[in-house]
């Protein structure tokens, strides 16, 4: 992909609309499946978004290390954006994922970036947090894989201090008349055959067109923030209208 447009959008708070549940219905399959396609998750994010994904990250780094020093990345992976964090300036920060191997490669990474960022294997629909410990709670293209979108944004909203912000960048629904057909050729067809040779698992490249599909568009995402509780909410798009990400304040 080459530079990203971006549009910057506010929304209005609307009715309480009835509970989320994720696309995926068994949590034990994504983790199976995470824990599979570890060895060439990081080549495959730079290889299918040309490099951006490393720059959509940076983007959400900066917004969660300005809100204070003790960040909370669930649904961490590999760990980068955990990294990124503690690259712009947050003092200290938590990855969180229910991939053990997930955990592992990240750890494996962590040396590199000092003692302040580290890993600990938890579900980001239980997490083993007390309520308010945390400035900024992120994540990044994990919450479409949960089994329930609202459970997953009310324990963000529950680990986060008052004024503390939650940021989920994440693939949004891609309906734009001209540009979709050939994204979704790409999408559909190349990442999963380009995915499943460098991975060795076209299941798992098979199932990312079809999680972001089911995925709530980004003004019902900003909703279901607004439902769990968050304040301020908005959200921009990226990648020509294919990645989005929101931001919502715990009131204070
Ligand atoms: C596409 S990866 C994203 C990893 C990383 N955040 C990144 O930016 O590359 C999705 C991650 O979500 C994790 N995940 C999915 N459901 C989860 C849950 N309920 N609790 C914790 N982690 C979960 C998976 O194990 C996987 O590591």
């Amino acid at each position: 992909m080459t530079e990203p447009t971006r549009e910057q959008e506010s929304t209005t708070a609307k009715d309480q609309s009835s509970p989320k549940r994720g696309a995926i219905q068994s949590g034990d399959k994504v983790r199976q499946m995470f824990d599979r396609i570890v060895p060439r998750y990081d080549l495959m994010n730079r290889v299918m978004t040309g490099g951006r994904d490393v720059a959509w990250r940076n983007i959400v780094a900066r917004q969660a290390a300005s809100r204070g020093d003790d960040v909370l990345d669930i649904a961490t992976g590999t760990g980068d954006l955990a990294f990124a964090i503690r690259q712009a300036g947050a003092a200290r920060v938590t990855g969180t994922d229910f991939s053990g191997e997930m955990i592992d490669a990240a750890k494996r990474k962590a040396p590199k970036h000092g003692p302040d960022v580290t890993f600990a294997i938890a579900d980001a629909l239980n997490l083993p947090f007390d309520d308010g410990s945390f400035d900024a709670c992120t994540v990044a293209f994990g919450l479409r894989n949960m089994v329930d979108y609202d459970a997953a944004l009310r324990e963000m909203f529950r680990v986060l201090r008052p004024d503390g912000m939650a940021i989920v960048l994440e693939m949004t629904p891609f309906r734009r008349p001209i540009l979709g057909p050939p994204f979704r050729l790409y999408f559909e067809k190349v990442v999963p055959l380009v995915g499943g040779v460098l991975s060795g698992d076209i299941t798992a490249y098979r199932y990312l067109p079809s999680s972001v599909e089911s995925f709530p568009p980004a003004h019902e995402l900003a909703e279901m923030m607004q439902d769990a509780g968050f304040d301020d909410v908005t959200y921009q798009l990226l990648g020509f209208g294919t990645v989005a990400i929101h931001s919502g304040v715990h009131p204070a």
